[in-house]
């Protein structure tokens, strides 16, 4: 197979661990007899460093080309610290959901065994959580009206949603719960924002499609509580933007860490695939970042964007490897772990490729 893939590497930790993601899929390229060609596009502060533009027309056009995208992250601490910067980082973020259509965000989360005792939540808890969340990616409190009002004191954001984004991520959720344990749970705050109220609606006309999967509504604050209390209880989730931004934060420490989670962003054309976490500038360029959510985007990237089924499971089974002999990023380790198994991020990254052409020979064995 032979396809054109942009890397966006970004800010921060997002070059460091992009450069694994991309390892690995040369890795698997050269496993499989797949032939992947890389673009390189800008974004974020260093786009904006260089150019003014936190998504420069150029990078569009490059991702516009692909057949997928591997992306890292955006930010810098220099617009945390200083609100009244009109340019941000995450601007560039945005506006690329919003122009490639990604309206869609599947944050699987799931537990590698391994990663048990890595978590403050209780093994006996955890075990056997396999949740998928479906973010609404280019709708809500993010792309909706928002301002200053003229004395500079009262500001304003707002939560809108149309009953064709609703419709469209709904179908797109129980699709899924279809091919899994059969159960969409919506998270709303129905009791409180008419915004909610057309998403329950809509939701609830599109489950009557789908007969053969339960599906229940829940309110965000009890979610968000649920989420911890039994995450088992959990199959596929459908929200909005801001509270799915949130809950899969919140989620993220039901897979250990942040560090561990992939996501895909579909929608009408290439697909977009990036870890969860961010910049992290507090750990840039110190070789700490752990490159596994970026590893398994590329596996997320294989099975989604080319449907490489095979290709993808083994990037995955290449990092339960990893994991089963004992080898931990700091975010993941704990106080058993032997300090000769605590790996950097290319060290890790570089193990994740050992592991691929290991596996790839063994199963053409
Ligand atoms: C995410 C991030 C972004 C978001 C930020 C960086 C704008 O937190 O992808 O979850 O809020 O969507
Ligand atoms: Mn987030």
């Amino acid at each position: 197979m032979k396809k054109r893939i942009t890397i966006v590497p970004g800010d921060g930790i997002g070059k460091e661990v992009t450069t694994c993601g991309k390892n690995v899929l040369d890795h698997i390229a050269q496993a499989f007899g797949h032939e992947f060609e890389y673009d390189y596009a800008s974004i974020g502060h260093e786009a904006i460093e260089a150019t003014g533009e936190a998504l420069p027309e150029e990078s569009l056009a490059t991702m516009r080309k692909a057949d997928a995208i591997l992306f890292g992250a955006v930010g810098h601490p220099k617009y945390d610290n200083d609100p009244t910067l009109k340019v941000r980082p995450e601007q560039g973020l945005l506006k690329m959901r919003k122009e490639l259509g990604l309206y869609a965000n599947l944050r699987p989360i799931k537990l590698f065994d391994e990663l048990l005792g890595a978590s403050s939540i209780k093994p006996e808890v955890l075990r056997g959580a396999d949740i998928l969340f479906f973010r609404e990616l280019t709708g809500d409190v993010y792309f909706g009206e928002r301002g200053r009002k003229d004395d500079g004191n009262t500001a304003y954001d707002t939560m809108i949603y149309h009953r064709y984004e609703v419709e469209r991520i709904a179908h797109k959720a129980f699709k899924a719960a279809q091919t899994r344990r059969k159960k969409v749970t919506s998270v709303d705050k129905a009791n409180v924002l008419e915004s909610s109220r057309l998403w329950r609606a809509v939701v609830q006309e599109v489950a009557a499609e789908y007969p053969d999967v339960e599906v229940e509504h829940m309110f965000v604050d009890a979610a968000a509580m649920k989420l911890i209390q039994n995450p088992r209880s959990f199959d596929v989730v459908v929200t909005g933007n801001l509270f799915g931004d949130i809950l899969t934060d919140e989620a993220s420490q039901i897979a250990g860490s942040m560090g561990m989670l992939a996501s895909a962003s579909v929608g009408d054309s290439v697909g977009l695939y990036e870890p969860i976490h961010g910049s992290a500038h507090d750990i840039t360029g110190k070789g700490l970042a752990n490159p596994l959510a970026s590893i398994l985007s590329a596996a997320l990237l294989l099975d989604i964007s080319f449907g490489l089924k095979e290709e993808s499971e083994c990037v995955i089974r290449a990092v339960a490897q990893a994991l089963k002999d004992g080898y931990r990023t700091r975010d993941i380790a704990d106080k058993d772990t032997p300090s000769d198994k605590i790996l950097g991020t290319e060290a890790m990254g570089n193990q994740i490729c050992k592991n691929i052409r290991m596996l790839a020979a063994v199963d053409s064995e």
